[in-house]
């Protein structure tokens, strides 16, 4: 299948850049920018990106890619950082600028090239950088600028090589998606071959290929990723080789233990393993406040149970297998550059145990190149029901994150009583599907209120409902106001323990969509 490589140099936007590329029908593969080139470049690969980064290219540890980029003769696309790191790695010079642009800027066509081709002069443009190429390369000549005169588009004089100092994968940026498609369709000539079909057929020969006739454990959670991944194993070994793990931790929302079971049933599983494991899990997070500990205390006791019940079924050598998707990899700083962010630990790609596998190739992780919607298409054409796959995500933490600070088996009733209310009544109220992860959290503190004649001390509940594309950002959700007041006043006047609810109306970025 045709590729465009995606260099990534660390920029937020890195994931977007391969998304897009993507939405275009062009399969993207996102590297870590300091790459060993010769490796990567296959046949199929008909152009390389170099994302943005929050580093300046004059900085001694600044990112740089492999210098035998620039002896190739694939076309090129540097963004930002990227282009900047063009000119500085070509001769050119970059320095920082005193009119630093962030935000819309107006971009003016100098020259007519291929990339902008059928795209107005004057279109808006989405800039974030302080640093501007002040002397280009030889052989790169400015072909737009933006009303500072600062270059906004730089051009090879021969070669398909461009910069482009604003970001087109943005949806702020106008035209960025034609911009993209220009260099990615016309510029590169790649076919657009990538769909979920096309991802099926690779994915089942893949799964086959590695697998052999091994047998293939899957940790199931009863959320999408899990699902879809059983979906596909199921689809392409024989049901006898795949063994499907359910570990409940005492920390699934209520009634997903039933539901969980019910739906695995329905995927044609024969050996479902639902294993009781509250007990372990709810001791060993005892007095356990910090978030990033909480993580780890899970991830490892899930490690232990795993073990211990694959032990008991005798299926020690078998295959692991994983719903990981391609931006939990990403966020936690894996598959990407050196300098990558962790943001939080996700506890199903680093684990020692799925490491040590990784290292005896023993993992298979049939999402991994993908993000979350197209997980939802493939569900559907893997015939999984609709409430499986509009299911909202759950972390695997469960609501170990979501009750602030030390978890309690009070605590845990109230929550799971209140969550249950607040994604019922989503669902009555046929909100569900317009909102991409809705769910409460508890906080570790209580305010006064009032009942009746009574004064009483109550937990602080906060409900959370987003809108995202897939998670790496995401809008708070417009509740409308009649529904979010009658939403509280249910779940005050059910459950005694809470004395106020507050609506969390924060973005990501700034604020993430969990809370720990
Ligand atoms: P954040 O809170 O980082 O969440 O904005 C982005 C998405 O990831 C989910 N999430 C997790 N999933 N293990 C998981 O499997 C985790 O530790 C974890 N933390 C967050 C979160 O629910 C949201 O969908």
């Amino acid at each position: 299948m045709d590729k465009i490589l995606v260099l990534d140099f660390g920029s937020q936007t890195t994931q977007l850049i391969g998304r897009r590329i993507r939405e275009l029908g062009v399969f993207s593969e996102i590297v870590p920018g300091e790459s060993e080139l010769a490796p990567k470049l296959s046949a199929d690969v008909k152009g390389i990106i170099l994302s943005g980064s929050p580093e300046s290219v004059y900085e001694k540890d600044a990112p740089k890619p492999d210098h035998a980029l620039y002896t190739l003769e694939l076309p090129l696309l540097g963004i930002c950082y990227g282009s900047q790191r063009m000119m500085h790695d070509q001769g050119g010079r970059v320095t920082p600028h005193s009119k630093k642009e962030y935000g819309r800027a107006r971009v003016f066509v100098t020259e007519r090239s291929e990339l902008l081709q059928n795209i107005p002069d004057g279109f808006i443009s989405w800039m974030s950088h302080g640093d501007t190429i002040e002397k280009l390369a030889p052989d790169f000549k400015v072909v737009a600028q933006t009303e500072n005169g600062i270059p906004a588009v730089v051009k090879h004089n021969s070669k398909q090589v461009y910069g482009l100092q604003f970001h087109p994968e943005v949806t702020h940026c106008e035209y960025g998606m034609d911009v993209l498609k220009n260099f990615a369709l016309t510029i590169c000539g790649a076919k657009k071959e990538w769909n979920v079909d096309a991802y099926l057929r690779a994915g089942m020969e893949e799964i086959k290929t590695h697998v052999g006739n091994q047998k293939v454990l899957l940790l199931i959670s009863g959320g999408v990723d899990s699902s879809v991944a059983a979906g596909l194993l199921l689809k392409a070994l024989p049901p006898d080789q795949v063994h499907l793990m359910y570990i409940d931790t005492g920390l699934m929302r209520k009634h997903e233990s039933q539901e969980v079971e019910a739906n695995l049933g329905s995927l044609g599983a024969v050996h479902i393993h639902h294993i009781n494991a509250a007990a372990d899990f709810l001791k060993a997070l005892a007095g356990v406040t910090d978030p990033e500990k909480k993580r780890r205390i899970i991830g490892d006791m899930f490690i232990d149970v795993q073990e211990r019940e694959v032990k008991k079924l005798g299926i020690k050598n078998a295959y692991l297998s994983q719903g990981t998707l391609y931006t939990d990899m990403i966020e936690s700083g894996k598959g990407v550059g050196k300098k990558a962010h962790v943001i939080k630990s996700h506890h199903n790609v680093r684990s020692p145990l799925v490491e040590a596998k990784r290292r005896q190739g023993l993992v298979v992780e049939p999402l991994a190149m993908l993000y979350k919607d197209e997980v939802r298409s493939l569900g559907k054409k893997l015939g999984l029901s609709p409430g499986i796959i509009g299911r909202h995500p759950f972390p695997g933490p469960g609501l170990a994150v979501r009750i602030l600070g030390e978890i309690t088996d009070e605590k845990l009733a109230v929550l799971k009583q209140a969550d249950y209310i607040y994604i019922d009544e989503l669902k009555q109220r046929g909100l569900y599907d317009k909102i991409w992860q809705a769910f409460c959290v508890l906080l570790p503190l209580r305010s006064v209120g009032v009942s009746g004649d009574m004064r009483r001390y109550g937990y602080v509940l906060t409900l959370r409902a987003v809108v995202s594309h897939d998670g790496m950002t995401a809008d708070v959700f417009s509740f409308p106001t009649t529904d979010l007041l009658e939403i509280s006043a249910k779940i005050t006047n059910s459950i005694k323990e809470i004395g106020r609810v507050v609506y969390d109306v924060s973005s990501k970025p700034p604020a993430t969509i969990e809370w720990e």
